[in-house]
């Protein structure tokens, strides 16, 4: 099963995808993710990458291709993956159909989460993510055991660098300029699912197992 997840920063993509890559086995592959990983490893990448995410910009699309191609060729993913802030562009969409095409495979399903930009601040400011494993929670609607400790592996929370109000609104307006633009693609494509966003999260991944069967 080869999913890709749309919707806005902190519409709950990641919360959901860590969900759908445990109860089917498949790989959660997270840009934003890798991007972090590389930024706290101080390398080069990340060195790049991080001008452009504290700027609540999208890295160049070059820099951002070839490292998912890559990713999407090792072992772990040949039964499927669930892509988590990829593609996030036409340019980079188009780039994943040709690089599925060329080995005779193709996208099953891209699951738009819904969730109104109102809404999205407010989830932002809560949001606390782990430093060692990139584990997501919230203060408020998903809160961890111990208050700072990630559940998953003990690790410090805090609060990500880009969740800054200032940060998070110019992260909303590229979204709907450069992301957006996704939903028609994969609408035309015969593969857009859409769930509602705004409901608790267990609801969420209701609607999306139902989907996915
Ligand atoms: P990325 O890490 O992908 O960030 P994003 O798309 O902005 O999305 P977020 O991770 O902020 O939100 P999410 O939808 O995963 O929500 P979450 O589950 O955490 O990218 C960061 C940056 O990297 C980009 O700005 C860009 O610079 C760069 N980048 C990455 N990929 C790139 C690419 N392909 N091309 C170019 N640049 C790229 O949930 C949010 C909060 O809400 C959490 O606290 C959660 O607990 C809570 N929550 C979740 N669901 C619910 C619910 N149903 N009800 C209440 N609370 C909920
Ligand atoms: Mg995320």
């Amino acid at each position: 099963m080869k999913i890709v997840m749309l919707g806005a920063p902190g519409a709950g993509k990641g919360t959901q995808a860590k969900m759908i890559s445990e109860k089917y086995g498949i790989p959660h592959i997270s840009t934003g993710d890798i991007f972090r990983a590389n930024i706290k490893e101080n390398t080069d990448l990340g060195k790049k990458a991080k001008e452009y995410m504290d700027k609540g910009l999208l890295v160049p699309d070059e820099l951002v291709v070839d490292l998912v191609v890559d990713r999407l060729a090792q072992d772990d993913a040949k039964t499927g993956y669930v892509l988590d802030g990829f593609p996030r562009t036409i340019p980079q969409a188009e780039a994943l159909d040709e690089a599925l095409a060329k080995i005779g495979e193709k996208l099953d399903y891209a699951i738009d989460v819904d969730v109104p930009d109102e809404n999205i601040i407010n989830r932002m400011s809560g949001r606390r993510a782990c430093v060692s494993c990139g584990g997501t929670y919230h203060i408020k609607y998903n809160p961890t055991k111990k208050e700072g400790i990630c559940d998953a592996c003990g690790g410090e929370l805090v609060l990500r660098d880009d969740d800054k109000p200032e940060t998070v609104k110019k992260r909303l307006n590229v979204y709907h300029e450069q992301t957006q633009p996704l939903i028609d693609y994969y609408t035309k494509a015969g593969i857009l699912k859409e769930v509602d966003g705004t409901v608790d999260l267990e609801a969420v991944f209701q609607a999306i197992t139902a989907i996915l069967g």
